[in-house]
């Protein structure tokens, strides 16, 4: 029988502004120092592979219909899934990934109006069953992520959308999260970093043993 312990995988997801990256950066070191020989691979989506990077790009900066720019996430994320999540997962290595499939019911989804049941049809089909142990849900009030985005570099073409976007974005997260309470835990993206590093480190310590 295998002995080894069974990989995990935590998404981290928020609005644009909500400190995702903040805390990812700082939340990378702690949790390598605690896993030791484990393995721990830090990703982000869309990308996380040369086509899904190249997706991104694209995504990033071109106009495209919502369908298409649906379909073009998870074209991007089956890539991830197959060459990187799953292998990862199947060699017991942890994940830690920015962003995964909640950001498109968030943001294509109550973004931009995409039906729900699509892309639960799209998850289905791409994820084959690789999904989150536990999502970090960066919850912060939408003015307060707006004044970071303002004073972050240039816009990409979604950081571009107006505030009622964003609102759109943040209730279908929160949606998702009273849904799914067991997966989600969602902390306030106005936190000393610190803290919210020490909350995710709480959560997964009986991973951890
Ligand atoms: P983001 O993760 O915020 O990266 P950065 O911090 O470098 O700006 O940017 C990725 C963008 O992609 C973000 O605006 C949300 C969007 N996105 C979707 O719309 N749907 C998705 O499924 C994913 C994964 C991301």
């Amino acid at each position: 029988m295998d002995s080894r312990k069974p990989g995990r995988f935590l998404s981290f997801e928020g609005v644009d502004g909500a400190g995702k990256s903040t805390l990812l950066e700082a939340l990378e070191g702690p949790l390598r120092a605690r896993l030791g020989s484990r393995g721990l691979v830090r990703t982000r989506e869309p990308g996380g592979t040369p086509l899904g990077e190249a997706l991104r790009e694209r995504m990033l900066s071109q106009d495209m219909d919502p369908l298409t720019e649906t379909l073009a996430m998870f074209a991007a994320r089956r890539e991830h899934v197959v060459r990187v999540l799953a292998p990862a997962l199947a060699r017991g290595d942890w994940l830690l990934c920015d962003r995964f499939t909640d950001a498109s019911f968030a943001y294509q989804g109550g973004g931009r109006g995409v039906d729900p049941a699509r892309i639960a049809v799209l998850a289905d089909w791409v994820q084959a069953g690789t999904v989150p142990d536990l999502t970090v849900l960066l919850d912060v009030p939408p003015a307060i992520a707006e004044e970071r985005r303002s004073r972050a570099r240039a816009a990409d073409r979604f950081e571009a959308e107006p505030a009622r976007f964003f609102e759109a974005v943040q209730a279908a997260y929160l949606a998702r999260a009273r849904a799914e309470p067991s997966r989600f835990l969602v902390l306030p993206g106005t936190a000393p970093t610190a803290d919210s590093v020490a909350a995710v480190l709480a959560r997964i310590a009986p991973w951890l043993d």
